[in-house]
């Protein structure tokens, strides 16, 4: 049986019919074709699955579809409509921080959450903010500083 929920796609108000057991990463990945969002481990542990609920990074293999009535979603594909998100990916990009590319959607995701929040943040706490999620070609160091970069550039330091 399905239900019927409304909630904000990267920017689009969108009502959709959902099954009760469809995790938010399959509705995004399989229903609406959005495969930005990556699932690796598919219990929690990994990070690679990662949207922005209300601003805020969750793990979408850990969510049911039907939480997200009411909610703001953003997922990877936001950065064709979002020039800072853009420019963290271009940074991201610059620095060598991307290379299979796997866990890239949700580490930008959850940088661009982290950034948000703290405009001015120290090295250990972006590290603490990323720690879950995975990456297993950079050793996070090209991430960290590109990230650092893309918020100097931002703050205008
Ligand atoms: S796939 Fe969701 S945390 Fe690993
Ligand atoms: S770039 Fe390959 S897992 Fe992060």
């Amino acid at each position: 049986m399905k239900q019927t929920i409304t909630f904000e796609l990267n920017g689009e108000e969108l009502t959709a019919d959902v099954k009760a057991n469809w995790r938010l990463v399959d509705f995004l990945r399989d229903e609406l074709d959005l495969t930005g969002t990556k699932e690796g481990c598919g219990t929690g542990d990994c990070g690679a699955c990662t949207v922005l609920v209300d601003r805020r990074p969750v793990n979408s293999c850990l969510m049911l579809a039907v939480e997200a009535g009411g909610k703001e979603i953003i997922t990877i594909e936001y950065l064709e409509r979002n020039k800072e998100l853009k420019q963290l990916a271009e940074a991201f990009l610059s620095h060598g921080a991307v290379q299979c590319g796997y866990c890239t959607p949700a580490m930008l995701l959850t940088t661009w959450a982290y950034l948000m929040e703290n405009p001015d943040p120290e090295e250990d706490q972006l590290r603490k903010a990323l720690a879950g999620n995975v990456c297993r070609c950079t050793g996070y160091q090209r991430i960290i500083e590109a990230a650092l970069d893309y918020q100097n550039q931002k703050m205008g330091a």
